[in-house]
């Protein structure tokens, strides 16, 4: 059965509930993890939470991703905008990906419009807050399901 995952989280995600609090909420990285492994573990899914600031160890977890997990959801958050290592080794995960941003990036700077990520994903999420990874690990569920 499909239903090992993983959230990747990119730089400063790991001060959430300390930084920009009006775009990424109140909520710390400690309580979204404990919130998303709950909800993985109700809908039988296997969820492992990850961060890093460093790009090159995101691109090492997506690579190593390619064995152990049947579903990403990532927020690569700056490098969303400026990786395009991050984006190749997405490309190369031939099973399914959630983009997942906390905050609308269409409604801030310019420089985050461009996503390098979105047309090498399955679907994304924006602007519905911390509640988008809920909604991401339900979606990557129904995803497995149907590939099944
Ligand atoms: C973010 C949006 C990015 O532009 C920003 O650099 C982040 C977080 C989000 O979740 O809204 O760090 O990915």
């Amino acid at each position: 059965m499909s239903n090992k995952i993983i959230i990747i989280n990119g730089p400063n995600l790991n001060l959430l509930g300390e930084r920009e609090q009006s775009q990424y909420g109140s909520l710390t990285f400690e309580d979204l993890k404990e919130i998303c492994i709950k909800k993985s573990e109700e809908l039988g899914l296997i969820l492992e939470f990850s961060q890093s600031n460093i790009e090159g160890e995101l691109v090492n977890l997506i690579q190593d991703s390619r064995k152990k997990f049947d579903g990403i959801i990532i927020n690569a958050a700056a490098f969303t905008h400026t990786s395009v290592a991050i984006r190749d080794a997405l490309n190369i995960f031939k099973k399914p990906i959630i983009e997942m941003h906390i905050s609308n990036i269409y409604k801030r700077e310019e420089f985050r419009h461009k996503s390098l990520i979105s047309d090498v994903v399955t679907g994304g999420i924006f602007g519905l807050g911390v509640d988008g990874y809920i909604l991401a690990i339900i979606s990557m569920q129904k995803l497995l399901k149907n590939e099944n």
